[in-house]
C-alpha cells in the first residue's frame, strides 16, 4: 500500500524556535519540573495535548472572516446549530467555551452529594467537576484496559456487568447519568464499541437512567469502530457517529478536540426539562443561549470543523500517523498502551523506568527526561495526575504524547521517534521526583517537584 500522506498542502507556517541541552536545563529548574509552567516559545515539539492545538483549514479561516458577531441570533450561530444537528440529530444544541464548561453546567444541574457517575474512565476536569457538585465519579474500565500491552480493539470499552452491579447497588435515584467517554482519553485514547455503547444504553434502559456521551473525540471513536468492529466495515464514518448520538440522551463536547477548533464547546440535551434549566445556567455565567461564551467567529469555525473532521482520508492519515509513532516506539523496545490509541501515544513509565516507584512520579521524571534530551513537551497520566490524598492511586503510570491535529508532519514525529530511542539508552539515570508545592485540586497544572 502506499504511504498514507496528510491530505493537505501547508499554506501558512510558524516558525520553530530550537533550543539547546543546557539551556533546557535551566528552564526545566525554573518551572519545578513542571512543565505547564514553562513558556511555549521554549518547547520544540509540543506534545501536551491535542486540545485546541489543531490547525484550522482555509474554510474555517474564511468563516472567520464571514462571521456574524450580533449578540442575539447570529447567522454563525444558525450555521452551527444545522451542522450540529445534521451530525447528531440531537435538536437543541447549546454553544459552551470549552467542554469543562458544559460539564459543569451538566454536573451542578444533575450532580450532587450522594449521587454517583460511572464513566469507562473519567476525564481530570469530568472527575473535578463531578467531586465539585459534591457527587462521587466511578471508573468501570474492561479489566484489559489495565494491561498497557494487550491488544483489545476496543479497550475503552465499559465493564457492563459492573455497571449493572453498581446500578443495582445504589439503584438509579442515586445515578442521575451514566457516561462514556469516547475515545477514552485516560485510559490510552482508546475506542468504545457500538456493541459497548447499545449494551451501556440497554442497562441504562432497564434502570430508567440516561446515558451521556463525553465526545470530544467522536470523529476518531467512529473511525476505529469502521475499522475494527464487525460489519461496519462499509458504513459510512459519519453514519456510525449518527449511531453514537441515536444511542445516547446527551453529550459534552471539547470542540477544541474533533471539533478542530481552537476554542469553543457544545452541550447537547433531548430532556426538554433539562435543557431549559441547563440553558438560565449558561445564559447566567457563559453566555446568550445564541453564543455561550464565543465569538461569531467561533461558531463559524466550528461548524466547518465538525464537518471536516468526518473526511475519511482526514481520519485514514489522522489515525495512521499516530499509531506511526507508536510502532516505531514499539519497535525500539518501548513499552506503550497497545495498540496505539486515537489521538496519543501513551508511555508506560513504569516498564521504562522501573527503578522508581509510583510514588516517585515515574512519569514526571519520563517527561522531565525527554525535555531535557530534545525539548519535547509531552503530559503525565499517572500518579501526579490522579493521585493524591484521598485518590486511589491509578492503574497504569502513563507518559501522554498527545498529537495536534494537521500540525506536525512525519519528521517531526520521527525526531520525537528518535529522541524517545535515544532517551531509553540512559533511562536507568532518570530521578524520581518529590512534590514540593501542590494546590487542593488538579494539581498536575501547578504543582511544582524536585528531583531525588
Ligand atoms: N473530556 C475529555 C475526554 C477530554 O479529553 C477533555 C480535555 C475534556 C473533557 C475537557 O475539555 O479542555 O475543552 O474543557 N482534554 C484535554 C487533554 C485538556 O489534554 O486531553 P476542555
Amino acid at each position: 500500500m502506499p504511504t498514507i500522506i496528510e491530505p493537505f498542502r501547508i499554506k501558512s507556517v510558524e516558525p520553530i524556535r530550537m533550543t539547546t541541552p543546557e539551556q533546557r536545563e535551566g528552564i526545566l529548574r525554573e518551572a519545578g519540573f513542571n512543565l505547564f509552567l514553562i513558556h511555549a516559545d521554549d518547547v520544540v515539539i509540543d506534545l501536551l495535548t491535542d486540545s485546541g492545538t489543531g490547525a484550522m483549514s482555509s474554510e474555517q479561516w474564511a468563516g472567520v472572516m464571514r462571521a456574524d458577531e450580533s449578540y442575539a441570533g447570529a447567522k454563525s450561530f444558525y450555521r452551527f446549530e444545522e451542522r450540529l444537528i445534521g451530525i447528531t440529530g440531537f435538536e437543541h444544541i447549546l454553544p459552551t467555551h470549552q467542554g469543562r464548561a458544559s460539564e459543569r453546567i451538566l454536573f451542578e444541574l444533575i450532580g450532587g452529594a450522594g449521587k454517583v457517575v460511572p464513566n469507562n474512565a473519567h476525564f481530570d476536569t469530568t472527575r473535578a467537576n463531578i467531586e465539585h457538585s459534591g457527587a462521587e465519579a466511578v471508573n468501570l474500565p474492561i479489566a484489559e484496559a489495565a494491561h498497557p500491552a494487550d491488544r483489545h480493539p476496543f479497550k475503552g470499552n465499559m465493564d457492563i456487568a459492573a455497571l449493572e452491579r453498581l446500578l443495582a447497588d445504589l439503584g438509579p435515584d442515586r445515578v442521575p447519568c451514566v457516561m462514556l467517554t469516547i475515545t477514552n482519553n485516560s485510559g490510552g485514547g482508546q475506542p468504545v464499541s457500538l456493541a459497548n455503547i447499545r449494551d451501556a444504553r440497554a442497562v441504562c434502559d432497564r434502570f430508567g437512567v440516561p446515558l451521556f456521551l463525553d465526545a470530544c473525540r467522536f470523529a476518531e471513536n467512529a473511525w476505529f469502530i469502521k475499522q475494527r468492529e464487525e460489519g461496519q466495515g462499509s458504513r459510512p464514518v459519519s453514519e456510525i457517529a449518527r449511531e453514537m448520538f441515536d444511542l445516547a440522551d446527551g453529550a459534552t463536547i471539547s470542540a477544541k478536540k474533533d471539533g478542530l477548533v481552537n476554542i469553543g464547546g457544545v452541550l447537547l440535551l433531548r430532556d426538554p426539562e433539562l435543557l431549559r434549566r441547563a440553558s438560565e445556567l449558561l445564559i447566567l455565567t457563559e453566555g446568550y443561549t445564541t453564543y455561550g461564551g464565543l465569538s461569531g467567529r467561533d461558531l463559524e469555525a466550528m461548524a466547518q470543523g465538525f464537518e471536516e473532521v468526518l473526511h475519511e482520508d482526514y481520519l485514514r492519515y489522522r489515525i495512521r500517523s499516530t499509531a506511526y509513532l507508536g510502532e516505531r516506539l514499539l519497535e525500539a523496545g518501548i513499552q506503550i498502551v497497545e495498540p496505539p490509541g486515537g489521538h496519543a501515544v501513551y508511555v508506560d513509565a513504569k516498564a521504562f523506568c522501573p527503578h522508581i516507584p509510583p510514588d516517585r512520579f515515574p512519569g514526571q521524571a519520563v517527561v522531565a527526561g525527554l525535555y531535557r534530551e530534545g525539548g519535547i513537551r509531552s503530559c503525565e497520566i499517572g500518579s501526579v495526575m490522579f493521585g493524591g490524598e484521598g485518590h486511589e492511586p491509578p492503574a497504569m503510570e502513563l507518559v501522554r504524547l498527545a498529537i495536534p491535529r494537521r500540525v506536525y508532519t512525519q519528521s517531526h514525529i520521527d525526531y520525537v521517534a528518535e529522541v524517545f530511542i535515544a532517551l531509553k539508552a540512559k533511562a536507568d539515570t532518570l530521578r524520581g521526583m518529590r512534590i514540593v508545592e501542590q494546590p487542593p485540586a488538579l494539581r498536575h497544572f501547578t504543582a511544582r517537584f524536585e528531583e531525588l
